[in-house]
């Protein structure tokens, strides 16, 4: 147990006690800060800040090193699949053959989504993007599944956790379905996790559909990189919504609203984007000056990290994942994959973003790896969603179940108008 810091405010000095984790930082526990000085903490972007404690996933940005319950990602990418990550991130150990065969199991009982749910998706517009049709999705299913909404009860918080896992998919791809006039696709429980996703996004009624087993690898293998991240925002979103007592669909709702952002995980179809903006290698040096110009908003999508200070160990992984299915799919030379690494090569040996240690990050190379899929660039993000749905159900249901868990409310430095009394609208 680390020793306690002393804080000397104003003509007294506080101790605050140190709590020590199993690897990483300690934490200066403030909690009785406020009412021993009558001050708040300020750290708006939380860079400074544990907002929990948590035994789901670690990391190490100085290092580059991910874990999740302490099993290294590389490894769980390389030697595992996505549903036994699943199972990993919720129960805190890899299943034994037994326990995943059950897994298994449960997930692909609760595939198939209530009928009336394709009644929301006559509302949308096809063009809308499957990001809107994501969240309003997800928070409908609390109007269908009353018997997994409380929160209190520890099996109906388990089936919540099922149906979230099992039916993101369904749902996404449902959205990719309308979004292109197609008829939706029906699950198929004779199919691994992966395969029924890819099944049901590229399988059309006219004709059988085979899965291609490298493709549904690599992308059961992107969805390994994706599962949790930490206190990410939108896990810190779900966490925060979950504190209230919100059902699971909302909380999930909630953090598919916030991943969306580009500085998220909207990132990757920013990246996608900037690519095909940049469009040919002799233009690169003209976006890295943008991205170092002060007065130019542009920023290099899929570039920096708020916790990695050094390279980003999922996109190792996602650079040699999209270099194996571009040579499946027989693409020899991708313009976009020729720009990205130039890119890359440019921006690391760059003083600018060696100093601000700016990496790629996963979202740098999965846009071209899902675009070479066959997936649109609207659909990058939610299948994000799809691989991160695990992560805030896990990082939810660590908080449901901490006794100490009370509901987040933070406070303010206040900068407004002090008290002042209303003028008549004669006198203004
Ligand atoms: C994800 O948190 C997670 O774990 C997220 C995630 C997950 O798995 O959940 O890992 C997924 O969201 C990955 C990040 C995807 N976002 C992007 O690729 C968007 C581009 N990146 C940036 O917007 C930025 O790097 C952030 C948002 C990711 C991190 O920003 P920070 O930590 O708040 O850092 P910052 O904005 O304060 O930048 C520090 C400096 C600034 O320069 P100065 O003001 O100090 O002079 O670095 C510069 C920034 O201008 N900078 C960049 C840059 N990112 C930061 N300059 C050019 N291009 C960039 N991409």
């Amino acid at each position: 147990m680390s020793n306690p810091v002393t804080l000397n405010v104003a003509d007294h000095s506080l101790e605050l006690p140190v709590k020590d984790g199993s690897i990483g930082p300690s934490v200066v526990d403030i909690g009785k800060l406020y009412a021993q000085s009558g001050m708040f903490t300020y750290d708006p972007g939380f860079t400074s800040t544990a907002s929990c404690e948590s035994k789901i996933t670690y990391i190490d940005g100085d290092e580059g090193v991910l874990l999740y319950r302490g099993f290294p990602i590389d490894q769980l990418a390389e030697h595992g699949d996505f549903l036994e990550t699943c199972y990993l991130l919720l129960y805190g150990e890899l299943p034994t053959a037994s326990q995943r065969t059950d897994f298994n199991y449960r997930v692909t009982r609760h595939t198939m989504v209530h009928e009336q749910m394709m009644r929301f998706f006559q509302g949308f517009r096809r063009d809308a993007h499957p990001m809107s049709v994501m969240v309003a999705s997800v928070g409908a299913l609390s109007a269908f599944y009353h018997d997994s909404t409380d929160i209190a009860d520890e099996n109906q918080r388990m089936i919540a956790s099922m149906r979230m896992i099992a039916k993101f998919p369904t749902l996404a791809a449902m959205a990719y379905k309308y979004s292109i006039g197609q008829p939706f696709v029906y699950p198929q429980n004779d199919l691994d996790y992966t395969s029924n996703f890819l099944r049901m996004c590229f399988a059309v009624p006219c004709e059988e559909y085979k899965v291609n087993p490298v493709l549904s690898r690599a992308l059961d293998r992107i969805f390994i990189l994706h599962a949790d991240h930490e206190q990410n925002a939108s896990t810190s979103t779900v966490r925060l919504a979950g504190s209230s007592g919100a059902n699971p669909f909302a909380c999930i709702a909630a953090g598919v609203a916030c991943l969306w952002g580009p500085a998220h995980g909207g990132a990757n179809e920013a990246a996608l984007k900037m690519l095909q903006e940049i469009g040919t290698v002799d233009r690169i040096p003209e976006f890295i000056a943008r991205a170092k110009d002060k007065n130019d908003p542009f920023r290099l999508m899929g570039f920096g990290h708020r916790v990695y200070k050094n390279y980003d160990p999922r996109a190792k992984i996602m650079q040699k994942t999209a270099h194996e299915v571009l040579n499946e799919l027989g693409i020899k030379d991708d313009p976009l994959l020729d720009i990205a690494v130039e890119l890359e090569r440019i921006a690391l040996s760059d003083p600018y973003f060696i100093e601000k240690k700016l990496y790629p990050n996963v979202d740098f190379y999965s846009g071209i790896t899902l675009k070479a899929m066959g997936f649109p660039t609207s659909m990058f993000t939610a299948l994000f969603a799809l691989a991160r749905t695990v992560g805030w159900i896990a990082q939810w249901k660590e908080m449901i179940e901490d006794p100490s868990q009370k509901i987040g409310r933070p406070r303010q430095l206040y900068t407004g108008s002090p008290k002042r009394d209303y003028v008549p609208s004669h006198m203004r």
